[in-house]
């Protein structure tokens, strides 16, 4: 598991962001106080096992400690932050360590063994408090009334859109652990004699990563299963013909995540021809996340460039904009372009038009669109195309009125490839995008 952390003076600045961006939240809350609890353990039903721990986002802005439950952040306008650090005394499990200088300088930590200890803790003086978290049961919240006001929330969700300079570079290694991952998945889906499952461990192997360490369940699909966009399973068995393979697949620093996916087969025609022009064209797209763009507009480019790429590779029949108007193109690539990206996959804001809580105009035609904001500066946005071959999807088209816009015989073909994605983490950065993945990729020795 990686242990990177930023140079001392990148988490001093992002703490002074992060403390104005709770300064602002609590002003539009009428607060006086933000207690952050990282949250605890959810136990399965009737029973003494627990579900692998998750933070709280908001908690991991404080702290690159996405494994410790049980603790708060106090923080009260323009002071030192608290930390109420949970170390019970626990001979069945292992306990946090003690505090690292590189956090705990910049708090007053007090460790705590238990939640009445960390009320006990809270300190003196606080008048108007309020408790970002989930909490499981009352005592969690410590006496605090206010849970999660949405002012506070929605002011802080902006405030999380813009990266400091700290998060970009756990975003950077999130990249770079990703690209070793990645690298060692092809290699072992290049065998030939890898199931899902192998790749599966060859990926978290080459990290030293456990499945919890991922930021998100890894999608890892041979053949035909390329065409189901959440595929959750690992086959154990290496199927009789091993042809393409898709990998949707990231990996976490300091809370920070990656979310990259790439696709691949073993032989030439044209399934690998579709893969490179479909690389060319996520470079394309990633080529135009610049500031002042609105995402839902490049959405619509990369719609556009699709339907030009099918009409240029045979599969599309009628003209590009036929095959946009009659929906062929969304029918071949159901989901959107992209989302943010942070301490959470699907970052936060992706349709707050502001910190009072205005929702953003989503596009009639794809609601689903997880961002639809106008990119600036120091944001990180996904750019993650796709064409799939999906049954579901296409079997109305093939009987209906438009089933002259697609050539059948070639989706025959294809579809037992699955599909293809490609996705890569790029930074707003001007009129210059930082490809976070690429750059991860390019970096590698060998
Ligand atoms: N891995 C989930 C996504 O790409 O949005
Ligand atoms: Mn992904
Ligand atoms: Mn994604």
């Amino acid at each position: 598991m990686s242990a990177f952390l930023p140079a001392p003076e990148r988490y001093a600045a992002h703490l002074h962001y992060v403390s104005n961006a709770f300064d602002k939240a609590m002003d539009r809350a009428g607060a006086d106080t933000a207690v952050v609890y990282a949250g605890g353990l959810h136990y399965y039903f009737l029973d003494d096992s627990s579900y692998p721990f998750r933070s709280n986002p908001h908690f991991l802005y404080w702290l690159p400690l996405p494994e410790l439950s049980d603790s708060y952040v106090v923080y009260r306008t323009g002071q030192k932050p608290t930390l109420l650090y949970y170390q019970p005394a626990d001979y069945w499990h292992a306990v946090p360590g003690d505090p690292d200088p590189y956090w705990a300088d910049h708090f007053d930590v007090i460790p705590i063994q238990s939640v009445a200890a960390a009320k006990a803790s809270l300190p003196d003086g606080i008048r108007s408090p309020i408790l970002l978290g989930e909490l499981q049961n009352d005592e969690q919240a410590l006496g605090i009334e206010r849970i999660n006001p949405s002012a506070g929330l929605n002011s802080l969700n902006i405030s999380r859109v813009t990266k400091t300079e700290y998060e970009l570079e756990h975003m950077r290694e999130a990249n770079r652990l990703g690209a070793i991952a990645h690298r060692a998945a092809a290699a072992a889906f290049h065998t030939k004699t890898a199931s899902e499952y192998a790749i599966h461990l060859a990926y978290l192997e080459s990290i030293g990563f456990v499945d919890n360490d991922l930021p998100y369940h890894s999608i890892v699909g041979l053949n035909e299963n390329a065409a189901v966009l959440h595929y959750q399973h690992r086959e154990r068995e290496v199927p009789a013909e091993v042809r393409s393979f898709l990998i949707d697949a990231g990996a976490r620093s300091g809370g920070y995540a990656s979310d990259i996916t790439r696709t691949y087969t073993t032989s030439d025609g044209l399934f690998a021809d579709l893969i490179k022009a479909m690389v060319r064209l996520q470079q394309g797209l990633c080529q135009r996340v610049t500031a002042g763009t609105h995402y839902p507009d490049l959405h619509e480019v990369m719609h556009r460039e699709l339907a030009k790429l099918l009409v240029d590779s045979g599969l599309g029949r009628g003209s590009a904009e036929a095959l946009l108007e009659r929906g062929i193109t969304r029918a071949l690539l159901p989901h959107g372009l992209g989302h943010y990206l942070g301490l959470q996959v699907h970052d936060v804001a992706g349709h707050l038009a502001d910190e009072k809580g205005t929702a953003t105009e989503r596009p009639e035609k794809d609601p689903n669109l997880r961002l639809t904001r106008g990119l600036a500066d120091n944001e990180v946005v996904t750019i993650e195309p796709g064409l799939y071959f999906i049954d579901m999807l296409l079997e109305p088209i093939r009987a209906g009125d438009d089933s002259e816009l697609l050539d059948w015989k070639m989706i025959d073909t294809l579809k037992p490839f699955g599909g293809i994605r490609i996705e890569d983490n790029v930074r707003v950065n001007g009129q210059t995008p930082e490809n976070l993945t690429r750059d991860a990729f390019a970096g590698l020795a060998g």
